[in-house]
């Protein structure tokens, strides 16, 4: 496993005093008294606020729970069988193959949910959040991988206890381990079972092409390609975000920097889609290879946070390298709330990342720091629709050149 960093500190402005502690301090010996609760839940004016703690609380503890409904009811398709029409819980126990009384109770959890609703004759149907699962092959696919990181997550302390054996997230994603671990499996592949290597390669990039299409929506609807000639997508995987691209903006030539496994498969991507003459797939690796020259825009997809700082600087120097005067860089991922922003899914990243064994969540301050380290300027946040999926940054390479100022679209 990798050298897992330290976040930044997060920056106080001055919010916090010896006051502020003090009173910090008195409202946790009030906030956990046994008197405040009773009196709070007798009262008809504050009930309502402990009542929501309450159930906040109670979240926090179901939430596995809740996970595992969900994985149950994607493993069994029950979703797409009551999309297609409601369905009777006999007729649900004969497509799962279970029992009704054990169907049935992961019926109702579904129901509690708000992944199924009941329909006439005691019928399920979709529910408002089992529409979205029902509708995205995507979003089934990443539900079904999350089996692992729950695998490695069955005691959360011993997993913080550090790097020891690399658990089932870091198996899965094989360009985390270090290269002693990757050397050593390699060689155990190539001994049992030289296809082996080649399928994990091809597995995660067949997740990430599944679940891409909501990252590449969000910045096809946030950022404007009409000024640039060539795009180079580094970390690209097999090539679906360069594909739609070439296939939105008809003037652009595509590239893509990946793995040697992984740009196979971009290739044969390309290729199905007709793009040959309007696209190159480029095997290498960030952290060794030079980057292809020529893009006047590079795009860093969702590989920065499954990297340690070390590798990212890395990846920025050679991507800052590999653009020419006035290029472009465009960095899309999830990223950590700044002090005082509402949270965006931050406590499930640094737990998926954690069991991954490389990388951290970073606040794009923090990412916009490691950007201008690598000599890019002109820094700027991207609004795009949707930063529970990915938030969009952008650095020029530019030497003194203008920043070009119509390139957002404006999602504010
Ligand atoms: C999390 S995936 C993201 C793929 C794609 N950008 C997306 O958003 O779907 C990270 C990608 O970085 C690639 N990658 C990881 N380490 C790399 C390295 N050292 N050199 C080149 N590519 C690498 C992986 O093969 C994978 O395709």
């Amino acid at each position: 496993m990798k050298t897992l960093d330290l976040a930044s500190l997060p920056q106080t402005h001055g919010r916090t005093s010896p006051w502020a502690d003090r009173l910090g301090a008195l409202m946790d010996r009030w906030m956990t008294s046994d008197a405040l609760y009773r009196w709070s839940v007798s009262n008809p004016l504050t009930r309502w606020v402990t009542r929501r703690r309450a159930r906040q609380v109670f979240d926090l503890m179901a939430g596995f729970v809740y996970s595992q409904v969900l994985l149950a009811c994607v493993r069994l398709r029950i979703l797409e069988a009551v999309a297609e029409r409601p369905r009777s819980l006999d007729e649900l126990a004969q497509w799962t193959h279970l029992p009704p009384a054990g169907l049935q109770r992961l019926l109702q959890s579904a129901l509690a949910l708000g992944l199924l609703n009941l329909r006439s004759q005691g019928r399920y149907g979709l529910g408002p959040l089992g529409a979205p699962v029902a509708g995205h092959a995507g979003i089934r696919a990443m539900i079904e991988h999350h089996a692992v990181l729950y695998q490695d997550m069955q005691d959360p302390v011993a997993m913080l206890q550090g790097p020891g054996q690399a658990g089932a997230m870091a198996q899965y994603w094989p360009y985390t381990l270090d290269e002693d671990a990757q050397a050593a499996q390699a060689a155990q592949a190539a001994q049992a079972q030289a296809q082996a290597q080649a399928e994990k390669y091809a597995r995660y990039s067949n997740l990430m092409s599944a679940s891409q299409p909501f990252v590449v929506d969000e910045i096809l609807a946030s950022y404007r390609f009409d000024d640039h000639q060539v795009v180079l997508d580094v970390g690209g995987g097999q090539g679906t975000f360069m594909s739609r691209l070439a296939l939105h903006a008809k003037h652009l030539q595509v590239k893509l920097f990946d793995l040697p496994e992984v740009a196979a498969l971009a290739r044969a991507n390309f290729a199905r889609q007709g793009l040959e003459s309007r696209s190159e797939a480029h095997p290498g690796s960030f952290l060794k290879d030079t980057l292809p020259q020529g893009a006047d825009l590079v795009t860093l997809i969702r590989v920065a946070h499954d990297h340690p700082d070390a590798d990212v600087r890395t990846v920025l120097a050679a991507i800052y390298e590999a653009l020419p005067p006035g290029g472009t860089l465009l960095l899309s991922e999830p990223m950590a709330q700044e002090q005082g922003e509402t949270p965006q899914g931050d406590a499930y990243f640094h737990f998926y990342l954690l069991a991954m064994g490389a990388g951290r969540l970073r606040t794009p301050r923090e990412l916009m720091a490691m950007m201008a380290e690598a000599g890019f300027s002109h820094l700027e946040i991207v609004p795009n629709p949707m930063p529970l999926q990915t938030q969009i940054l952008i650095g020029r390479k530019c030497q003194g050149l203008p920043l070009k100022p119509d390139s957002f679209v404006n999602n504010n």
